[in-house]
């Protein structure tokens, strides 16, 4: 139990007060400490850390990470948009996705970022075609399909299979960076992967790095010259007590593999950096029982934090205590339960058959653990509900970094009824 449960310094019952709930808190702190310690470690490399927008795009998130000197990966025009807001160097923007459209491309090159990380020779064609037509020339990587097999907790967060649709196999990608070598408009930079989410063995960046630098070390040699190769991200944190990656110790066996090569590191981490930083506030609305099971329905669900239902993700829950509702009634110490939401969906909860202690009672808050990413990234208007208010926390001090949507936003775009 934590009744005094804090967040960057603020009583949790105080920001739910103040922000209501449900409520995205983020600690910018832990956010600043995370980038930092993965600068840290791969100090030796000097990378470029490209944090992943897709992660949390929130633009106090990205502002403060523009701050201290990050790059951004991106993978649409909205998060691109995102990143220049916030103060990201074009030159240090990488741009990944299977599916650049038209649009979004002519985007990045009006942005003039660092690289595409082109994923089809059709989309390299489109990219020559369109910088051509402007008179640009566009710089970019092969993003390699290094068919590795890695353990992550969930199939649909591996993307370095044969059987993903990301990225070109190895086989196809030096004939196309030689097809860009005969054009003016298309420059080649790096090679890059990025082979799953959440891995927390050492052992599969390196299988998958070292093809990448057996790739590049041959295309070198056939008179291309490169100048990065691009890890990805996928650092793995700790949700249910298990290890995260240890990334000094991929730091310290990565840095001589590309200091061979004379290359420059890019990486592109998104959980590592802003996971643990952040934490779902949700208050419980009613505890009922069917049949054998407990369900505690609180006020956020699937809307807000998808993860738990999509992949079967584990975020810890701690009970805070507000007095409110249950008063002094005796309750058990502890009750196992589902968490649940609002949402028309038995798929819609939180946590199933767990045992949370003190047993929660209506009024009490639930703080949903190691939300910062993949949290409010993932949130819809599903049912109808208007995505939670996020707020950040910085020494003892709340600002809000974005406000909750309301019902009149839901409507917003839509024709009105006749
Ligand atoms: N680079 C690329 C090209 C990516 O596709 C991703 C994530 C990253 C970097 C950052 O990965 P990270 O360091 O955050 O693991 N929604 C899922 C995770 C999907 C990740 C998609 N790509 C989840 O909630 O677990």
């Amino acid at each position: 139990m934590c009744q005094v449960l804090r967040v960057g310094g603020m009583a949790a019952t105080e920001l739910a007060e103040r922000f209501d709930t449900p409520l995205y808190v983020y600690d910018s702190r832990r956010i600043e400490e995370n980038a930092l310690a993965i600068r840290r470690a791969f100090g030796a490399t000097d990378p470029l850390v490209a944090y992943s927008v897709k992660a949390n795009g929130n633009l106090a998130v990205l502002g403060r990470l523009a701050g201290l000197g990050l790059g951004a990966d991106v993978t649409s025009a909205g998060e691109l948009h995102r990143a220049l807001r916030a103060g990201f160097p074009p030159d240090r923007i990488v741009y990944a996705g299977v599916g650049k459209t038209e649009t979004e491309i002519l985007a990045g090159l009006d942005a003039g970022i660092y690289s595409f990380h082109v994923e089809s020779a059709q989309e390299l064609e489109r990219i020559e075609r369109l910088a051509r037509l402007r008179g640009q020339r566009a710089d970019f990587g092969i993003r390699v399909n290094p068919n590795v097999e890695v353990r992550t907790p969930h199939e649909f967060t591996r993307t370095g299979r044969a059987i993903d649709k990301f990225g070109v196999p190895r086989q196809e990608a030096a004939g196309l960076l030689e097809w860009a070598r005969a054009r003016d408009a298309v420059r080649p930079l790096g090679l890059a992967m990025h082979i799953g989410s959440q891995i927390v063995d050492v052992e599969p960046y390196l299988r998958a790095l070292d093809k990448l630098l057996e790739l590049a070390e041959a295309v070198i040699d056939g008179g291309t010259p490169l100048s990065y190769v691009d890890m990805g991200g996928g650092f793995g944190i700790r949700y249910e007590g298990e290890e995260s990656l240890d990334i000094q110790a991929l730091a310290d066996r990565v840095a001589p593999r590309i200091a061979r090569l004379g290359l420059a590191l890019v990486l592109e981490p998104g959980r590592a950096v802003v996971g643990e930083a952040g934490v779902l506030l949700t208050r419980v609305e009613y505890v009922k029982r069917n049949g054998r099971k407990t369900f505690v329905v609180v006020d956020g669900g699937m809307s807000e934090l998808l993860r738990p239902s999509h992949y079967g993700g584990y975020h810890e829950i701690e009970v805070v205590r507000t007095g409110a509702g249950g008063g002094d009634r005796a309750s058990p110490e502890a009750l196992r339960v589902d968490v649940v939401g609002p949402v028309c969906e038995s798929g819609d909860f939180l946590a199933r058959d767990r045992v949370l202690s003190p047993a929660p009672r209506p009024g009490d808050l639930l703080a949903v653990h190691t939300v910062g990413a993949y949290g409010f990234a993932m949130a819809s208007n599903y049912n109808g509900r208007p995505r939670p208010a996020e707020v950040m926390v910085e020494d003892g001090e709340a600002s809000l970094a974005r406000r909750r949507e309301t019902i009149d936003d839901l409507l917003r775009g839509e024709e009105g009824v006749r």
